[in-house]
């Protein structure tokens, strides 16, 4: 089968297809087809080997995939499940850990995992859009509703609104009633970021992040609930975004990480953590209920994953490189 592999660290230039053997279910397993999978920040993260983890040499890229079942590992109980099954994975196998991350991803033409790992795709959700899924918006959904708890009315900035998450979190954000202030490193993105929902946008280069959305909310005052600032920061950017963060958060406001794009050791200014009362919140990953919920909404036509570019598996190069030049709005995904 096909698969895509690197061998070390580097540059999309240490990714290559290769020709590996297929996988053997074992027992309690189901071979997978992929008929698509899709990157995501951490992607060439694990590349580039800036997270700090250690990888299995050969990784193959990609924690999230859909496609069909093609078999069963001998004397797997089959719990309902047919060859032909459409299915999603959940990108976290039990005993193996994250896809793409701690195990071989799903940038191959098959994949075998446990049963436990298979979310059917409901009618009318396409491979694509239910690959889009899983890391970003299952971790978006439990951000945004669970962890920071956003409510209507209230005003939520995210910061690097335009990749799975952040775009993700526009949608989510929009769909709680809450005003949207989203930053975005192009004039192209702010535009799709206001197509999508945005009600204010900013440049994400900035150095005037302040300043900006001061602008736009006011200035936060101390033990002021009435004054300005914004209720709820997103902030998987962290480096120097974090301390920045913490002065447009109005009195009592809370700040939501899942990740630290810019860097995961910022200088912060604690002053205004003690003196606003400000709450920082961890959140991490996502629920196996959100998978099924954000596959529900999908065909309902309540959220359209935001798709950046769809290719064969053979364009990874190009799609990993593009991610690593911040020129992606949304998801990219791969055929195969
Ligand atoms: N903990 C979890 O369970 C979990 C799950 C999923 C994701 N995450 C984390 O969440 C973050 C977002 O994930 P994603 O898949 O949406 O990532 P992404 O698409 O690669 O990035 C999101 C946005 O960040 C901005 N960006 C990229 N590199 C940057 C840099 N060096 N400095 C500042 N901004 C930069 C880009 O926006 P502009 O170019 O438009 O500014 C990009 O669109 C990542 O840190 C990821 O690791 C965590």
């Amino acid at each position: 089968m096909k698969a895509v592999l690197y061998d070390r660290h580097g540059t999309v230039d240490q990714l290559y297809l290769a020709d590996v053997p297929t996988p053997e279910p074992a027992p309690g397993e189901a071979l997978i087809r992929i008929r698509a999978c899709a990157l995501n920040g951490f992607d060439p993260m694990m590349l580039a080997g800036t997270t700090g983890l250690r990888i299995p040499f050969p990784m193959t890229p990609c924690g999230d995939a859909a496609g069909e079942v093609a078999g069963f590992g001998p004397g797997t109980d089959q719990a309902g499940r047919q060859v032909g099954d459409r299915v999603m994975i959940d990108p976290i196998i039990e005993g193996r850990g994250m896809l793409g991350e701690k195990a071989p991803g799903a940038a191959a033409e098959y994949l075998a995992v446990p049963l436990g790992s298979l979310v059917p795709i409901p009618d009318g959700v396409s491979f694509e859009h239910a690959a889009a899924l899983p890391v970003a918006y299952g971790t978006s959904l439990r951000m945004v509703e669970d962890r920071a708890r956003v409510q209507a009315g209230e005003t939520v900035l995210i910061l690097g609104a335009t990749g799975g998450v952040g775009t993700c979190c526009v949608q989510l954000c929009k769909r709680l009633d809450a005003r949207v202030i989203a930053t975005g490193g192009s004039s192209g993105k702010l535009d799709r970021l206001r197509a999508i929902g945005a009600d204010h946008v900013l440049p994400s280069r900035s150095n005037e992040l302040v300043r900006l959305v001061r602008e736009i909310t006011g200035r936060p005052r101390y033990h002021d609930p009435e004054s300005g600032g914004v209720d709820v920061v997103i902030n998987y950017i962290g480096g120097a975004t974090w301390a920045a963060s913490l002065k447009v958060l109005r009195f009592q406001g809370r700040m939501v990480t899942c990740g630290a794009t810019a860097g995961y050791d910022p200088s912060t200014d604690i002053r205004y953590i003690w003196s606003f009362e400000q709450t920082i919140i961890g959140s991490d990953g996502w629920s196996r209920a959100g998978l099924v919920r954000l596959l529900a909404m999908v065909a309902e036509g309540e959220l359209e994953p935001v798709i950046h570019a769809v290719r064969p598996i053979e364009d990874v190069r190009t799609a990993m490189g593009e991610l690593m030049r911040r020129k992606v709005f949304g998801k990219s995904i791969l055929t195969l």
